[in-house]
């Protein structure tokens, strides 16, 4: 008797130190320790034993079947540290699988490239704070408290004199009041409005640029854009300046191309007027050269500011602005 519970010990101990799976491991527990298994039945066994043999082999007994399952458990163990369960389902006949990778989103990839249109005809990339004072965001500008230009803004406040900048316009001060011209900047970056439909969002993206030098012209203005038109969309698109007002500029125009769907018949798209708005833009305001301490009977200048959505919708065909920020990955992968 004694015997063949050592006998089944052994068994046990060299079956359990071989086995690689979980699944291996349950049956042979199942089938030492189980209802009917091997060590169950020798312990059935002990009572048959003359009376005075029975506390030996029992306490035998108890012994192995405790060392049977302390075996089990540490091979376990065993299995899950090495994750060598090859039973859990490792399958070398799949295809991997793969990491997809990102892409640009199509505001970046825009902004990028306007950026590097003017990069190219030597301006300099600068960016400014998104949470602005009221003061750059506006009175820098010639935008006193009560001009009505406030009101278009639909402006997000902060506190009294603390907004979301409504434009990247106030990086224009916040460049000059630091340099002396000559000064030839782009400033990309996110603005804020109290706004939301299928053409605005209440966070969109602007580019703005400045130059200031001696001998700035309105041509200056009219080569530079035409130029930037041509390098974004094609040299081929049209390109008119349409007289406007904003009050850090005098003059004003606004640009329009030649609508990039219809070719100027008429569309939905340019509302049947056959051009396209894609910027603001004008000669500085003395005013604003004054705010910065530029001396204007020496320096003049250019600046204009574009909205990136705009641009991207035109370039590429998209008619929804809320698109941008659905995050659609059917959407964003096309880009
Ligand atoms: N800041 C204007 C806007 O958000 C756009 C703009 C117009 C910027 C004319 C300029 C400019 O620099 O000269 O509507």
């Amino acid at each position: 008797m004694v015997e063949s519970i050592d006998q089944i010990r052994a068994a046990a101990l060299k079956e359990i130190d071989t086995a690689t799976t979980v699944d291996a491991v349950q049956d042979i527990n199942t089938r030492y320790l189980g209802r009917k298994g091997l060590m169950t039945q020798a312990l059935r066994a002990v009572s048959q034993l003359p009376a005075d043999d029975r506390p030996a082999a029992g306490r035998k007994a108890n012994e192995v079947k405790q060392a049977i399952a302390a075996a089990c458990l540490a091979a376990l163990e065993r299995i899950e540290r090495d994750g060598a369960d090859q039973s859990a389902g490792i399958d070398v006949s799949l295809p991997g699988r793969k990491t997809a990778p990102g892409s640009r989103h199509p505001i970046t990839l825009i902004t990028t490239r306007i950026c590097d249109i003017f990069t190219r005809m030597g301006f300099e990339v600068v960016e400014g704070p998104e949470v602005e004072s009221d003061y750059y965001n506006f009175e820098a500008l010639n935008i006193p408290k009560d001009h009505p230009a406030r009101d278009m803004q639909d402006t997000f406040y902060v506190s009294d004199d603390i907004v979301l900048r409504t434009h990247t316009s106030p990086t224009q001060p916040r460049v000059m009041e630091k340099r002396q011209p000559p000064v030839r900047i782009i400033a990309p970056g996110k603005v804020y409005r109290c706004d939301s439909d299928i053409t605005h969002t209440p966070m969109f993206h602007q580019v703005e640029g400045l130059l200031v030098d001696e001998n700035v012209s309105f041509g200056d203005l009219k080569g530079t854009l035409t130029s930037f038109v041509h390098q974004m969309f094609d040299t081929q698109t049209r390109v008119r300046f349409r007289p406007s007002f904003f009050p850090f500029t005098e003059p004003s125009a606004e640009v329009d191309i030649l609508c990039v769907i219809c070719r100027g018949k008429g569309c939905r798209v340019c509302s049947q007027t056959g051009w396209l708005e894609i910027l603001g833009s004008g000669m500085v305001h003395p005013a604003v050269l004054e705010n910065v301490g530029y001396d204007t009977a020496r320096y003049t200048g250019f600046a204009f500011g574009m909205g990136v959505e705009r641009i991207a919708m035109l370039k590429y065909g998209i008619d929804d602005i809320r698109r941008y920020y659905e995050n659609d990955i059917r959407f964003l992968r096309q880009f």
